[in-house]
């Protein structure tokens, strides 16, 4: 027989390989905000997924701050129920139980799959069954609860993980990385919380270090270095995390939300060829808000003359020995193989001008550390959507 339970988890859903770096960040978020909170050892939902007890103030803070994490889930309730019959069952029962306070008579709904191709029935008759559990076992209690799926109240998520089917919250309502800063898309941009996953294993230090990101596209890396070193909110006004409008949230979600660490002046520079490029990065920038701290700078990295990096970083109070470069090169689609090798060659002899910095890299292309040179300190297989790449960490 299945048994359905409730239970009561804060989960974090990232990039597979990054459950150390969404651990981390949250630890110093946690750290920084909630002095009074004692942070749990997350548990590991397989490679890119951590669960922690629930916590309303560490949620508000995660679906608020969170960098690295795709997706900021409440979760509700789990069955192992391998069939839609003892799932519908399961999960009517928890409902029919459920006297948590985010949903109320009137609240509408919506419910969105991910990863349930391991389930037998498939996606869309899992939402069937979730969305007529949820109803049916409000209904049990005397609420009604309607399904809207443009602009609901509660996005709930049904998730499989192993055998294990969690339908959730998702507090922010939409991926994580649709910060609302990126107006226009660059040739090839990276996704947002992947971009504050390099930031995060290049171990950038705001306070003492300069980032550069040469190869800087429409400058997300640039963004959220600085985004990151300031602990600003990941949301641009007027976007806001859905859970803003849950009643359990309400008091810790209300007023603007400040940045965390406003003392830091981190200074990142952000350089790139194309001229449309170049100007919808500033254009990402100054809707970020960190015009202040993002420098753009256009044309050839190779002529971008290093001691113009470090009069920069002098003149800010920066050491200008000591600094990071992170970048996500072309990986090949338009480039042919010839002219990625030489400009991954360039890219080597270019970065150690700098001596004493690192440099980091995500790339999709096999040729890339021997075109660079040196060995790279890490080599962590790190995926770029569907592209399987490398993250590179270079000591120069
Ligand atoms: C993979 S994209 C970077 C995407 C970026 N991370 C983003 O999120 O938008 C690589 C970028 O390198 C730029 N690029 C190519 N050759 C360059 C060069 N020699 N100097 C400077 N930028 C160059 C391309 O125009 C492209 O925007």
């Amino acid at each position: 027989m299945n048994e359905g339970t409730t239970t009561n988890l804060l989960r974090l859903i990232g990039v597979p390989g990054t459950n150390k770096v969404m651990a981390g960040e949250l630890s110093r978020l946690v750290g920084r905000a909630l002095g009074h909170v004692r942070l749990p050892v997350p548990a590991k939902e397989g490679l890119g997924a951590l669960t922690y007890p629930f916590d309303l103030e560490t949620a508000a803070l995660a679906v608020r701050y969170h960098r690295t994490a795709s997706r900021v889930l409440w979760g509700l309730f789990q069955s192992r129920a391998a069939r839609l019959e003892p799932l519908y069952d399961d999960l009517l029962a928890a409902m029919s139980a459920e006297v948590r306070p985010w949903f109320r008579e009137g609240t509408t709904f919506s419910v969105s799959p991910a990863n349930t191709r391991s389930f037998a029935a498939g996606g869309r008759q899992m939402v069937g069954v979730v969305k007529n559990a949820v109803i049916g076992g409000a209904a049990r209690q005397g609420v009604r609860l309607t399904v809207d799926p443009e602009n609901p109240d509660v996005f709930l998520e049904v998730r499989m993980h192993e055998d294990v089917v969690t339908v959730s919250v998702d507090l922010a309502g939409r991926p994580m990385n649709q910060r609302g800063y990126r107006e226009e898309a660059g040739t090839a941009p990276l996704r947002e919380n992947l971009a504050a996953v390099l930031v995060m294993l290049a171990r950038y230090d705001a306070r003492r270090e300069v980032l550069v990101d040469p190869l800087a596209g429409s400058g997300t890396i640039a963004i959220e270095a600085a985004c990151m070193a300031q602990g600003r909110p990941v949301w641009v006004v007027p976007r806001e995390p859905a859970a803003r409008r849950l009643a359990p949230f309400a008091e810790a979600l209300a007023g603007p939300a400040r940045a965390l660490f406003a003392d830091a002046r981190p200074l990142v520079v952000a350089n790139e060829l194309d001229p449309r490029t170049h100007a919808s990065a500033r254009r990402n920038v100054a809707n970020a808000g960190v015009g202040e701290f993002v420098e753009s700078w256009s044309g050839d990295f190779r002529r971008l003359d290093p001691r113009r990096i470090r009069e920069r970083a002098t003149k800010l109070g920066f050491n200008p020995d000591r600094g990071v470069i992170v970048s996500n090169p072309p990986y090949g689609e338009r480039l042919d193989p010839g002219e990625l090798g030489e400009l991954y060659g360039d890219l080597g002899r270019w970065c150690r001008q700098l001596r004493g910095w690192r440099a980091a890299f995500l790339v999709a292309n096999a040729e890339f550390p021997s075109a660079f040179g040196g060995r790279p300190r890490i080599k962590k297989p790190l995926k770029n959507g569907p592209l399987l790449g490398y993250f590179y960490l270079y000591d120069l």
